[in-house]
């Protein structure tokens, strides 16, 4: 188990998501799962906080807050208040929700500036970087587009092919260009500083293969880049740049990195001024503290080298426990908009019980670097088979027994030896994993006492046996309501809403971990009523088709079937060529510059020596026919209210089976509008008709 026992103070982080975008079910695995981990040390009398803040700075936050036409100021402090409401309506906790744009952090990003320079580990180098002249501005990698080097693939980020998979630098692409402007950047030269992580490569090292509460598997990874050699990193970034100037400098700011982590410090520092305490003092200098990061396993590289380099050389504490997940794929897949498997903390509530997916994380995660599926019907069926139908459903079935029978009260409990040792075992176990956040186990077990229960209650059939033996079936349920205690106590870091109504029901307000046990022998509850209702399990309603908006950037005949025609569209990150039918209303210039509606999930296919991949959707009246159109913005996804869009291929002939109909110039499925987000769709010259 590992150990938090003996040291005073434990401060718990999550990442600190950025001020630019909402809170996604992305986010939450790790924020739950610190959540749950923060729960259960406060559970068990642990002095722990959980410490976290907005990530304001970077080029990403300015360009956002421009297309917004507001302040980068004004766009942090809407993010962060949705970034509140998002987790605290997901029962996510802080002691302390802190903005790295905030005093504190600058006062300590300058402190530990100045600690690095004074032990020479800072120096300044001219470096050659994209600047956009139409913007005035240095470009990062992701917002330099261009040829791959190597594959000379279109359109790929300035640091990775997504093609070949080549690794190069953004000055390297070809024919580049700003995504922001869309201008080709010239190149510039400018000075930047530098921290010699590449000096402290031995003492990283040493850290990463001594400290055991680390896990092996990143640790090992990690080794292996020090092996490789470290580079020097780049700390500053020219102006304009939204983030705090490096002292001295007129036009220069600390990069967003930098001061990220140090919000870590600043988040606890608001923390101890409202409670007496100093940041420094009392956790990140102090002998008597622990500093627990739970981080995902794309930033791995600056938690386990640039971080721990830069706390240890400035006088901090290194941190003692890191806990790195792995990502979220929905339905087996990356999380993906037009695939509708994309969802925000606010989508996700409009269907479903937060506490739901709660228990779901739980469920899957370990300390390992594993990726974790939400599959949605292993989702409804898991909540409604364990939570409801074993925890919930014993909880109510003992709870209302005793109410209805017994005026809900009993005033002793049948001693059942075997079993109150079984779950007491249950409970130790429970304990080292949570410690462990080994909340997979947790679950399982937690799972296998709500099991017990109900086979207890079941096997002493009350209801029969309350005929004959009146007094004992009263200590049964005794034992039950003891059980159920244990059960809302254990579960109470993934459930605490739960826990919170069970409480009540129990009317046993101060329940915590020292009621782990059968000594309540006598006792009254106060109203009974059902905990969770299950998840309609209704079949997921599904649109078979992947659309996109796609814009034609070249017609010409097909050379070997005069009736047929070959266009080259662009689907935003991808080219796909077509082969159609002509249409007697257009002539082949009419396409050009079109956006049209793109099936893309459609089984290629050869026709006549001609590859086609995908198909254009168009109306039908019987005598015209119109393309269906738009002016959504290129590469858009096309979807149907109420309908996930499917990922499987599709053949022809179900294409052909599907409910698509034109009504009053309108594209349909099954009665429902085709949309592009918000945007609505035309079919061109045909009213009424079908969509072919
Ligand atoms: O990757 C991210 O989302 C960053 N905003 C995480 C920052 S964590 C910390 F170091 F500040
Ligand atoms: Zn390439």
């Amino acid at each position: 188990m590992i150990s938090f026992t003996g040291k005073k103070r434990i401060v718990v982080t999550s990442a600190l998501p950025y001020a630019n975008g909402s809170i996604h079910i992305g986010h939450l695995v790790e924020y739950i799962q610190t959540d749950i981990f923060v729960r259960f040390l406060k559970l068990i009398g642990e002095d722990a906080i959980y410490c976290c803040a907005d990530d304001t700075h970077g080029t990403p936050i300015s360009i956002k807050a421009e297309e917004l036409g507001i302040s980068p100021e004004e766009l942090i402090e809407k993010v962060s208040k949705e970034h509140q409401e998002d987790f605290k309506s997901f029962l996510i906790e802080f002691d302390s929700y802190y903005s790295t744009n905030s005093p504190e952090n600058k006062e300590y990003a300058d402190k530990i500036f100045a600690a690095l320079k004074k032990k020479d580990l800072i120096y300044t180098k001219e470096v050659e970087n994209f600047f956009d002249e139409k913007q005035g501005r240095f470009l990062p990698d992701r917002y330099v587009k261009g040829e791959c080097p190597k594959c000379r693939a279109k359109d790929q980020y300035g640091d990775v092919c997504e093609k070949c998979n080549a690794t190069y630098k953004p000055i390297d692409l070809v024919k580049p260009y700003s995504t922001v402007s869309g201008e080709k950047p010239i190149r510039k030269s400018s000075l930047h500083y530098f921290f010699k992580l590449s000096e402290l490569a031995p003492k990283l090292d040493k850290w990463l293969s001594s400290n055991e509460k680390l896990q092996p598997e990143v640790v090992n990874y990690v080794r292996n880049w020090i092996k490789e050699g470290l580079q020097d990193w780049d700390i500053s970034r020219d102006g304009p740049y939204f983030g705090f100037k490096i002292p001295g400098e007129e036009n220069k700011y600390y990069y967003v990195w930098l001061d990220a982590p140090i919000g870590y410090i600043s988040s606890t520092q608001n923390y101890c001024k409202q409670h007496g305490l100093d940041a420094e003092k009392d956790y990140w200098k102090s002998k008597d503290s622990q500093i627990v990061h739970f981080i995902g396993k794309d930033i791995i590289y600056f938690h386990y080298l640039f971080w721990p380099a830069m706390l240890s050389e400035s006088g901090f504490n290194l941190p003692d426990y890191l806990v790195t997940h792995g990502f979220l794929t929905v339905n087996g897949e990356k999380m993906s908009k037009s695939r509708g498997t994309f969802f925000t903390a606010k989508d996700f509530l409009k269907r479903y019980h937060p506490e739901y997916l709660r228990y779901y994380y739980a469920r899957a995660l370990s300390r390992k670097m594993a990726d974790i599926d939400l599959d949605f019907a292993d989702f409804r069926s898991t909540v409604n088979n364990e939570l409801v139908a074993n925890i919930g459903n014993f909880c109510y079935r003992a709870l209302s027994f005793l109410e209805k029978n017994y005026d809900s009260s009993f005033d002793s409990i049948e001693e059942e030896s075997e079993l109150f040792g079984e779950i007491i075992k249950l409970t130790e176990e429970i304990k080292t994993d949570y410690h462990d956040a080994n909340f997979k186990n947790v679950i399982q077990k937690i799972s296998a006492i709500g099991s017990l229960g109900n086979k207890y209650f079941q096997d002493n059939e009350p209801w029969k046996l309350i005929k004959e033996d009146k007094e004992k079936v009263q200590r049964i349920l005794g034992s039950c309501v003891n059980i159920v205690k244990i059960l809302g106590i254990l579960i109470s870091p993934v459930l605490p809403g739960f826990f919170e109504k069970l409480k009540k029901q129990l009317d046993l307000p101060s329940l915590g971990w020292k009621d782990v046990n059968f000594e309540l022998t006598s006792h009254k509850l106060s109203k009974v009523s059902i905990l969770f209702d299950k998840i309609d399990e209704e079949e997921e309603k599904i649109f078979p088709l992947n659309l996109k908006v796609a814009e034609v950037f070249e017609v010409k005949d097909h050379p070997n079937a005069d009736k047929l025609m070959i266009l080259q569209v662009n689907i935003g990150n991808e080219k796909r060529q077509v082969v159609a039918g002509k249409f007697k209303e257009y002539s082949l210039d009419d396409f050009k510059g079109k956006k049209i509606v793109l099936v893309t999930n459609l089984k290629y296919a050869k026709l006549r020596g001609e590859e086609s991949q995908g198909m254009l959707l168009a109306g039908d009246d019987g005598k015209t026919e119109g393309l269906v159109s738009t002016d959504a913005v290129v590469g858009s996804p096309i979807g149907v209210e109420g309908y996930t869009t499917g990922t499987a291929q599709v053949s022809f002939d179900s294409f052909k089976k599907l409910d698509l109909k034109v009504k009053n110039g309108k594209p349909y499925y099954n009665n429902t509008l085709l949309k592009a987000g918000d945007k609505e769709l035309v079919v061109e010259k045909v009213k009424d008709g079908i969509i072919r």
